[in-house]
């Protein structure tokens, strides 16, 4: 059996807003394997993107437990909006994450850049967001 990477335990997350409390997911549990693939499928509104923002670490659960076997792991999170900067080009978006954490290398720059071309966004790396597809906007991300 392959080695458990996450495990989900009665998991809720409540909003507060100033009309009430919104309660967006209930009673959550799940594990999640190494080398599985999953979907997550349900209502729009039924809290999908409330448990991937916690699984990622964005949003703070209100009750019930999330416990990764590995302490800090990489995830990948590719927003439901695209989240770039407007006033940032394409390449310095792709680029912001290992900025925010000083992370660049000449390597890494040269990575992105890579990237960018196997997306077919170089082209359009000194661009900003506005001027781009949805559909490109969401690579970019
Ligand atoms: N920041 C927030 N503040 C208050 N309520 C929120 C917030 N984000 C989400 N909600 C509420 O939480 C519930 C779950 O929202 P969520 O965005 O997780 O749904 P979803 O399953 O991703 O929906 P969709 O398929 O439309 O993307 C909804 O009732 C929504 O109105
Ligand atoms: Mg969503």
């Amino acid at each position: 059996m392959n080695n458990k990477l996450l495990e989900i335990k009665n998991l809720s997350k409540k909003y507060h807003t100033k009309d009430g409390e919104i309660l967006a997911i209930s009673n959550i549990n799940m594990e999640v394997y190494e080398k599985e693939f999953i979907s997550l499928v349900g209502s729009s509104g039924c809290g999908k993107s409330t448990l991937l923002n916690i699984i990622a670490g964005l949003d703070k659960e209100s009750e019930g437990e999330i416990h990764f076997e590995k302490e800090n792991p990489k995830i990948g999170y590719m927003f439901q909006s695209d989240c770039l900067f407007p006033w940032l080009t394409i390449y310095e978006n792709a680029l912001l994450g290992l900025k925010i954490q000083k992370e660049i290398t000449k390597e890494r720059e040269d990575y992105v850049l890579s990237l960018l071309k196997k997306y077919n966004l170089y082209d359009f790396k000194d661009k900003y967001p506005s001027c781009l597809s949805g559909g490109m906007k969401q690579r970019v991300g």
